[in-house]
């Protein structure tokens, strides 16, 4: 969470000041994203542009992790917690903005045969996708993976799905792309499904930055769902794991209540202290956030 606007002017000086060996990788993205701004249509071309530029040096980088152990660690965050929360392998699951299936892997080889759907605004990334699919011996189960030009799910049909997830899609998202998704997600959701979804939490100011990281508080996004009839929970529990973004579950307004298994399931190290989702000590975690493009985020 931030409660400060890390598109201030003082904040960019005070960071390149912390860290000035930064400055011309991200006077090289400026100038880039400059460019893809002026020759693209709208924030969503915008943003494939983006994916197109990131993937082609490293899809692992483009999706927000430094390292490929960063990489499987972010992907089995995502699983376990979802796992714990309630996924089973019989559902039917839609992960949106799935990228090269970080977490998408292990989702697919959980879920029951054909039962993943991933979809992304990227055919960069979902090229990628099949190359894991394949690194990853997961082509008998079947996976769905379809471009998108928007969030209207027109080509899904109705309550199709149990679970719907979206990890770090939010936090590179206008509020008129996410307004999309809530305008239209209800309508394939089962009447007992749930969407959950991460964003990048402010508590000062909204902003953006260069058009790549946006940062909404929780109440916008609450009362953004609850205008198209549908509840939102905030994930107290997601914000104890290893991670710089928060967690909101969708649901419709007449099913159960939000329930898992909480910290107190969670592993304990030799000491008895709990374990984070990559199995660390909290007491040893860093403030870290493992995705994202530099110095205006460190981060995605
Ligand atoms: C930071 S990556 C995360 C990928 C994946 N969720 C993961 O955790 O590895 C964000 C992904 O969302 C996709 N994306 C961004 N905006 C989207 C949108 N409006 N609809 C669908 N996909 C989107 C991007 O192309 C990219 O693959």
């Amino acid at each position: 969470m931030h409660s400060h606007n890390r598109a201030s002017i003082g904040h960019q000086i005070k960071y390149a000041l912390r860290r000035p060996q930064r400055i011309p990788r991200h006077v090289r993205r400026l100038s880039r994203n400059a460019w893809l701004r002026l020759s693209t249509r709208d924030h969503i071309d915008y943003y494939r542009a983006v994916m197109k530029s990131d993937v082609s040096r490293s899809s692992e980088r483009a999706v927000g992790s430094k390292s490929h152990g960063r990489w499987l660690a972010l992907g089995q965050m995502q699983f376990d917690y979802l796992e714990r929360h309630g996924l089973r392998p019989e559902h039917r699951m839609l992960e949106i903005g799935c990228g090269n299936l970080r977490a998408g892997r292990l989702f697919i080889d959980y879920l029951d045969t054909g039962n993943y759907y991933g979809i992304d605004i990227s055919p960069d990334v979902l090229m990628a996708a099949q190359g894991t699919l394949v690194d990853h011996g997961l082509r008998d189960k079947l996976p769905h993976l379809m471009p998108v030009k928007d969030l209207r799910f027109a080509a899904l049909p109705d309550e199709m799905f149990d679970v719907v997830h979206a990890h770090s899609v939010f936090s590179h998202s206008p509020l008129h792309v996410i307004e999309e998704c809530f305008q239209h997600i209800g309508r394939i959701m089962k009447p007992d499904g749930w969407f959950d979804f991460t964003f990048d939490r402010t508590e000062g100011k909204e902003h953006q930055i260069l058009r790549e990281d946006f940062y909404y508080r929780t109440e916008t996004l609450l009362a953004l769902a609850d205008k198209h009839g549908l509840r939102g929970t905030f994930m107290d529990d997601w914000e104890r794991l290893r991670h710089r973004q928060s967690k909101i579950r969708v649901t419709h307004p007449g099913a159960a209540p939000v329930t898992g298994r909480a910290a107190a399931g969670r592993p304990k190290d030799e000491a008895g202290r709990p374990k984070d989702e990559a199995g660390r000590p909290k007491d040893e975690r860093r403030e870290q956030r493992p995705e994202a493009s530099q110095m205006a985020q460190d981060l995605r």
